[in-house]
């Protein structure tokens, strides 16, 4: 794919009050390829080559938050769902940004198809996004994330494994259990294995007598070949007569969960008000 060899482009972005460093290239139109700095709005995501546009623009633009519906608030966190048909400006926009953090990532620039999550931390000023995850309208796979991001200055704080237990938490709704595309990175596999690796130990531990893949899948959402892998990878998979059973001393639950890292920020789901996709 063309997109591989390409070398980083654009070298910063400003973006609310930040001053951000990129990662990856992104194919913004050819018109802004002559710059190294965009400007975006924070609010619509347009981004503009010079940071007197950009103030011109903030006087005009009337958002203060992503468009869309709030479908979850909790203290001054908010989740906003875009339908990528009904805002498909956005819907690129939010692509040409988080390209500039993902690598390998196919991007759909067909924003038509996806329903896009937004998580913003909310002040008097307005919703600022913090990250965000995609998810397709309909997945034959059985996808509920497409991508993943949570924008750098706000990485390492738990805003990923709250995104990723809200894509959990939108499966359970609807009653599917749910995958990540692939492939992930190595940062979105970490947070992976770190989420599915606690909400399955949590559990075992608390659950008294033999409980099956299939049990867990059903309470989790997670697909039955993450939760296989996951317990394989923490060695807490035996094959006793052609069967999988999980071996479950209170003892190493507890040291694997300890070096499961911190459980990030809690998803409440009576605040959740949504239904699925029709
Ligand atoms: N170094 C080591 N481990 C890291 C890490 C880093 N820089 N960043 C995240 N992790 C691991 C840790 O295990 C962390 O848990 P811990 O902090 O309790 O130890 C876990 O991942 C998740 O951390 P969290 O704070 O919840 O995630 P985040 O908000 O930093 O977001 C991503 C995680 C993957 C969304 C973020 O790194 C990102 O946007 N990366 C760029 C885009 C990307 O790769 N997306 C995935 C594509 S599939
Ligand atoms: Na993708």
């Amino acid at each position: 794919h063309e997109e591989f060899t390409k070398v980083k482009n654009i070298a910063t972005i400003e973006l609310g009050r930040y001053e951000i460093e990129t990662w990856y290239f992104s194919p913004f139109p050819p018109e802004y390829n002559d710059c190294t700095k965009l400007f975006f709005c924070e609010f619509c995501l347009n981004f503009m080559k010079r940071k007197e546009q950009l103030q011109r623009h903030m006087r005009k633009c009337d958002l203060k938050h992503p468009p869309g519906d709030e479908i979850y608030r909790n203290g001054t966190l908010s989740m906003f769902e875009v339908d990528g048909k009904k805002n498909k400006v956005y819907g690129q926009n939010l692509c040409y940004l988080a390209k500039l953090f993902l690598d390998h990532k196919t991007l759909y620039y067909d924003v038509d198809l996806f329903l896009l999550y937004v998580l913003c931390e909310c002040d008097d000023r307005g919703c600022h996004m913090v990250g965000y995850f995609s998810k397709e309208k309909h997945s034959e796979e059985s996808y509920n994330l497409a991508c993943i991001l949570t924008l750098p200055p706000y990485q390492r704080k738990g805003y990923g494994k709250f995104l990723i237990a809200f894509s959990y938490e939108l499966s359970k709704k609807e009653g599917k259990v749910g995958t990540p595309e692939r492939p992930l990175s190595d940062l979105g596999l970490l947070s992976y294995r770190g989420y599915w690796t606690r909400v399955l130990l949590d559990i075992l531990k608390k659950h008294k007598g033999n409980i099956s893949i299939k049990e867990l899948s059903d309470m989790t959402a997670i697909k039955a070949e993450d939760i296989l892998s996951t317990l394989q990878s923490l060695e807490l998979i035996q094959y006793r007569k052609g069967q999988h059973v999980i071996c479950a001393d209170p003892k190493v639950l507890d040291r694997h969960l300890k070096a499961a890292g911190r459980g990030g920020l809690e998803v409440d789901v009576s605040k959740l008000i949504w239904t699925p996709y029709k």
